[in-house]
């Protein structure tokens, strides 16, 4: 259903007040072909009604023709700022870059947060905003998870359906991704709601059955009949199963990238606003699937990269894949039984 302009510039002020934007501040929001006129009108209104100084940055799409899926999350790579320097130098110059078109990890976006410049990602439609705009109370559970897997040396993950997956860890730092951005130099996504980390390097062993029930980003699928993932030496080396698994394997080759089977990152969600249930209510284009990669209590995990979280492994395919019912330990502690949350 929708929402009016009203519910989402109050949105945006929250959001933006959590964020600490302070007046006579520069926001760049950054736009292109996909960004939702909505959200962009309001957040425009929002900054500005909060005494800041609001510009819009339009920049051409890249990778249409290479990826698959006009998923925005699908296919890593080059962004727009490669080799676009002014763009870089008008992020640089602002204190706050509110990203409606998906700009993705990048060298260039790293180094644009290294000086300062505040990053938050805003793209789900904006009745799912308004839903899940985010509190203190997010960050403050979001922090604990990640000080938690901070200070991990293993996590195991086992499940009835025949999950039984091993993570040596302590390699990569943790990250925290609580929906906004209130310190300099940090990016974060809105909505989001979940602590993530890396197991160490070509460490991860074991299996992984993504069950019936189960989501597939950026396929936007719930699963249908198991697949069955075998993993050795931090890599997914078979894809078992029926026609949900011949799809994944078909998808995943069409990037040519052995890199692109490594596990990538390990987390959990705690987002009680976001639904398991959701994305089965949305055409497939209309949504990125963040209910399906918050929702309380799901071990979410990955294939592809880890140079996000401080390795060096980059490939352009990148799948997040949230379970249900999954026990998630952390040495000898239980964090989520059976998908529920236990540890607070
Ligand atoms: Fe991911």
């Amino acid at each position: 259903m929708a929402i009016s302009d009203f519910q989402l510039i109050e949105a945006w002020r929250e959001v933006l007040t959590l964020s600490k934007l302070a007046h006579g501040q520069n926001v760049t929001v950054l736009t292109s072909a996909s960004t939702h006129p909505q959200t962009l009108r309001c957040a425009l209104i929002a900054v500005q009604s909060m005494g800041a100084i609001a510009n819009r940055l339009d920049l051409q799409p890249v990778n249409g023709e290479k990826a698959f899926s006009r998923d925005s999350l699908a296919y890593l790579g080059t962004t727009p700022l490669t080799g676009n320097r002014a763009a870089i130098a008008a992020l640089k110059a602002s204190d706050l870059v509110l990203d409606l078109m998906t700009l993705l990890f990048s060298p260039e976006q790293h180094d644009i947060l290294k000086g300062g410049t505040k990053i938050l990602l805003a793209v789900e439609p904006p009745e799912v905003l308004a839903r899940m705009v985010p509190t203190q109370g997010d960050k403050a559970r979001v922090l604990a998870a990640a000080a938690k897997l901070g200070a991990a040396r293993e996590m195991r993950v086992t499940s009835s359906a025949g999950t039984s997956l091993v993570c040596p860890m302590g390699e990569f730092a943790p990250t925290a991704e609580y929906g906004f951005v209130d310190e300099p130099g940090r990016w974060d996504h809105w909505p989001s709601g979940f602590a993530l980390s890396y197991p160490n390097d070509h460490m991860a062993h074991g299996t992984i059955v993504i069950d019936r029930g189960d989501i597939l980003l950026p396929q936007k699928r719930y699963v249908t009949e198991p697949i069955r993932l075998s993993v050795e030496k931090g890599y997914a080396t078979r894809i078992e199963g029926g026609v949900d698994a011949a799809l994944l394997r078909d998808y995943m080759e069409t990037f040519r990238d052995p890199e692109g089977y490594a596990i990538s990152h390990i987390g959990w969600g705690l987002q009680p606003r976001a639904r398991w249930s959701t994305l089965g209510l949305y055409d497939r284009e209309a949504t990125i699937g963040m209910d399906a990669r918050a929702f309380e209590g799901n071990f979410l995990f990955s294939l592809g990269p880890n140079n996000e979280g401080g390795g060096t492994r980059t490939t352009t395919c990148h799948i997040d894949i949230p379970l249900r019912h999954c026990t998630v330990s952390l040495d000898d502690d239980v964090m989520v039984r059976e998908g529920r949350i236990v540890y607070e």
